[in-house]
């Protein structure tokens, strides 16, 4: 049925440019699928008393790599890959998370141009960089890349799968034609890189360049610089693979963890656990490191698994409820995560590298920091200000900052916070312009009432609670 449906859809095609890249769409997803099917049939597929942490060559301290610059040597090798496809719905953003602002005007994006930018200025070198992006951010990323397009980097292109998400109780597809409407399919996670990669022809123009690795990360992560002893080792040592770890702390305990399973790593995320083995997971001594996202592959390797069909990353089942009508309708996208493919490859391993190198935007917390004098900014790199003692505070806003409009229209002047420990804001609360904060500041602010913290304030270890407007 899954198989006729699909079949109906690559026949509403009208464009014949598109319809071959529609079929092969087609064809990928029911692979998936079928493997959903089937893994759902069989139950869990790990098994528990199998797992173990992974052993002691499987994870290399990034302490241990000599730290000089002989990697240089080997950008000529490299590619930049930054992840664009999501959008970052749990911010609220209706456009790509990457364009959100975060210093000067200029985006995560813009951000992480700089940083290729001033690499290629630094080593005489044609690093180019590339974007996956998804039908979702396509179209604005093309608007913020236009102004690239006279400077000396070579930015690449391409779009991930449109796949259609299906209906929970009948599993057939959401949508009936190719043009139908567009909560009707989706991106099908960053697992789905190696397949479009390949797909776009961007693999073989990398390879026919001489490149051999590939850089990848996650779009708000600033932390994911070049960095030159991991490419050198990576080269040297011939590895396919690695995941850049590093040490979880019991704020983590989401992140996906690296295992050892009969022998090979592998990834281990949440949704894979049985609730009866959750606390275990989320143990912090069992399973020490999470993974960053910040992946280093080799190019011909990834050409390989996809040419052989020998990707088999864990599906996500993610469900969602969509409105069609005047009824809401449960509906499942299978996705799948780019971390997952570590066992796929030869040589793959970790490394357990300093917190530096993840800085992840998530919440309009993060968000704030990077935003913060906590961190200087210099040729699009976050460095943590030296005036700063030991790691971030710790900043919880309520739900009242969650989307990143609310928050900036809240807190329009980023606080100054190189001395601050601990923030919680709930309620209705708005911060004035100049605004400092030290230690431990806590304001709640109580249903139907309103708190201003006025331009100028210095706030140290207080607690404002109630109705405050001067
Ligand atoms: P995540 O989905 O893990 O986090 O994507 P997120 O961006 O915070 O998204 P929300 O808020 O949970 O919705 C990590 C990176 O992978 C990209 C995202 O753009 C982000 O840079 N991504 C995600 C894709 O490129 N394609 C996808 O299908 C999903």
């Amino acid at each position: 049925q899954m198989r006729n449906a699909l079949n109906r859809l690559a026949d509403s095609v009208e464009d014949e440019s598109q319809k071959h890249k529609f079929e092969g769409e087609m064809d990928s997803f029911f692979a998936l699928f079928r493997r959903y099917l089937l893994d759902s049939a069989r139950g869990n597929t790990l098994e528990w008393d199998r797992i173990q942490p992974p052993q002691a060559d499987q994870v290399i301290d990034y302490g241990s790599l000599p730290a000089n610059e002989d990697g240089t040597k080997y950008l000529n090798k490299l590619a930049v890959l930054k992840l664009n496809g999501g959008l970052g719905t749990s911010m609220g953003c209706v456009g790509p998370k990457s364009i959100i602002e975060v210093r000067d005007g200029k985006s995560f994006l813009d951000l992480s141009v700089r940083q290729i930018e001033h690499l290629n200025r630094q080593y005489d070198a044609d690093v180019p960089f590339i974007l996956m992006n998804s039908f979702n951010t396509d179209e604005d990323t093309s608007t913020i890349i236009k102004k690239y397009q006279g400077h000396k980097i070579n930015i690449k292109t391409f779009n991930q799968s449109r796949f259609p998400r299906v209906f929970k109780d009948s599993l057939l597809p959401v949508p009936k034609s190719y043009e139908d409407r567009i909560d009707s399919w989706y991106p099908p996670g960053h697992g789905d890189l190696f397949e479009s990669i390949a797909a776009s022809g961007v693999l073989d123009q990398l390879i026919a360049e001489g490149k051999e690795i590939l850089f990848v990360s996650n779009g708000d992560n600033l932390g994911a610089v070049v960095d030159f002893p991991i490419l050198k080792h990576m080269v040297e040592n011939d590895s396919e693979y690695i995941m850049e770890l590093t040490d979880k702390t019991r704020a983590d305990v989401k992140g996906g963890t690296i295992i050892d399973y009969d022998g090979s790593v592998r990834l281990l995320e949440i949704a894979q656990v049985p609730k009866e083995h959750v606390e275990d997971f989320k143990s912090i001594k069992k399973f020490k490191y999470f993974n960053t996202n910040n992946l280093w592959i080799n190019l011909k390797a990834i050409k390989r698994v996809v040419e052989k069909n020998e990707l088999a990353m864990e599906i996500i089942p993610n469900s969602k409820t969509i409105a069609i009508g005047n009824s809401d309708f449960q509906v499942l996208q299978l996705e799948t995560a780019v971390g997952a493919a570590i066992r796929h490859f030869k040589g793959a391993h970790g490394v357990n590298v300093p917190r530096r190198r993840f800085l992840p935007v998530k919440t309009s917390s993060d968000l704030m920091l990077v935003k913060s004098d906590l961190y200087s900014l210099t040729q699009g790199r976050l460095e943590i200000s030296p005036l700063r003692y030991g790691g971030a505070p710790l900043i919880k806003l309520g739900p009242h900052f969650k989307k990143v409009s609310d928050f900036q229209a809240r807190i329009p002047h980023i606080p100054q916070i190189v001395e601050l420990d601990h923030l919680t804001i709930t309620g209705n609360v708005t911060l004035g312009k100049g605004v400092t904060l030290k230690g431990t500041v806590i304001i709640v602010c109580e249903e139907g009432k309103k708190i201003d913290i006025p331009k100028g304030s210095v706030l140290e270890n207080v607690v404002i609670t109630g109705n405050l407007s001067i």
